[in-house]
């Protein structure tokens, strides 16, 4: 297949376009520093610097649309909102709008979301029927999703990727996290009750080729293990992986008062699981957290010696 990726040079990404290419599919990725997307995405794959170099003859089978900046790494400041807004909600809109002129439809387009769609949600378990939430990042999520469902009207089979926090030794959450938990100075987020669903990347990777395949397949799909767990038992887990202790709780109020309104992505959350995959039958690699961790942090060790 001729594959068209946006956030092709990110973590999910880069381990996606390493399949991809594995597999025999002639990809093209989107980024703004095309001179990297040989040494992220690998050789041989094309690199496009707009999304106004897309010409209306050139023809793709599949889209996946993966772009967005980093939604926890700066203070949500009107301008940063717009941002973050920017690089999912407008640059979705504009690829709809090549997509509605190229002679050619890909037949799918994969484009993302994240479990934050659902809001905070407390013990409530959240399938991809579950309703919106509210909130910036719900909202966001939301518009986003509206966004790529447009090129529906082209024919165009749309799957959405509500993405759950991914496990990855190169990076992404377990990147922020690992450090302090080896120093033993892991921390629980509050009272750490809030649901926090998780995905191993491998896992992501098979069910994004396996979206890419079905022809049935279409609409939101939770991309997140069965078996989301608390903060609580996150930390406890993440604790043993690394065989230290973590005794800290940080406050929530030191919390929200340092990060403002980007403290709900930590101290809020949602059990979110992955209905659809569920009833289909699919089968996770890594279905429980510990053995995740596990492979992921092995594989950390193996990387960094
Ligand atoms: N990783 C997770 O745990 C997780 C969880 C939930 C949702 N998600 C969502 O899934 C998507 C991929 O996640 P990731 O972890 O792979 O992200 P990442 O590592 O931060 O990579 C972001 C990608 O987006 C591209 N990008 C950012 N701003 C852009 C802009 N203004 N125009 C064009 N491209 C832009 C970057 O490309 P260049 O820098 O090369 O231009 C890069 O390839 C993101 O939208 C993220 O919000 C991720």
């Amino acid at each position: 297949m001729r594959i068209f990726i946006i956030g092709g040079t990110g973590l999910i990404g880069r381990a996606l376009c390493r399949a991809l290419r594995a597999a025999g599919n002639e990809l093209t990725v989107l980024s703004r520093h095309p001179e990297t997307v040989a040494a992220k995405c690998g050789a041989g794959v094309e690199a496009m610097r707009t999304l106004a170099d897309w010409t209306p003859q050139r023809a793709f089978d599949a889209v996946i649309n993966l772009a967005g900046e980093p939604i926890v790494d700066a203070y949500w400041s009107a301008r940063r909102k717009q941002v973050l807004w920017d690089s999912r909600v407008t640059l979705t809109e504009e690829l709809v709008r090549r997509i509605n002129l190229a002679e050619h439809k890909p037949a799918v387009l994969l484009s993302g979301s994240a479990v934050g769609y659902y809001g905070d949600r407390g013990d409530t378990v959240l399938d991809e029927n579950a309703a919106a939430g509210t909130g910036f990042s719900a909202e966001l999520c939301q518009s986003w999703e509206r966004a790529a469902l447009a090129a529906e009207k082209q024919n165009v089979r749309v799957c959405l990727l509500r993405t759950a926090p991914v496990l990855s030794r190169e990076g992404g959450l377990l990147g922020k996290m690992l450090l302090p938990f080896k120093l033993g100075l892991g921390a629980r987020l509050g009272d750490g009750r809030q649901w926090m669903s998780w995905i191993h990347i491998e896992d992501y990777v098979a069910l994004v080729l396996r979206l890419l395949q079905d022809a049935e397949a279409r609409g939101p799909f939770n991309m997140a293990a069965p078996e989301p767990a608390t903060n609580r038992e996150f930390t406890a887990a993440l604790a043993q992986a690394v065989q230290r202790p973590a005794w800290f709780v940080a406050s929530a109020f030191l919390l929200r008062l340092g990060m403002g309104e980007r403290a709900s992505l930590m101290l809020e959350g949602q059990r979110a699981v992955p209905g659809k995959f569920v009833a289909a039958g699919h089968v996770f690699r890594f279905p429980h957290l510990a053995d995740a961790l596990r492979d992921v942090i092995v594989g950390v060790r193996l990387f960094c010696g």
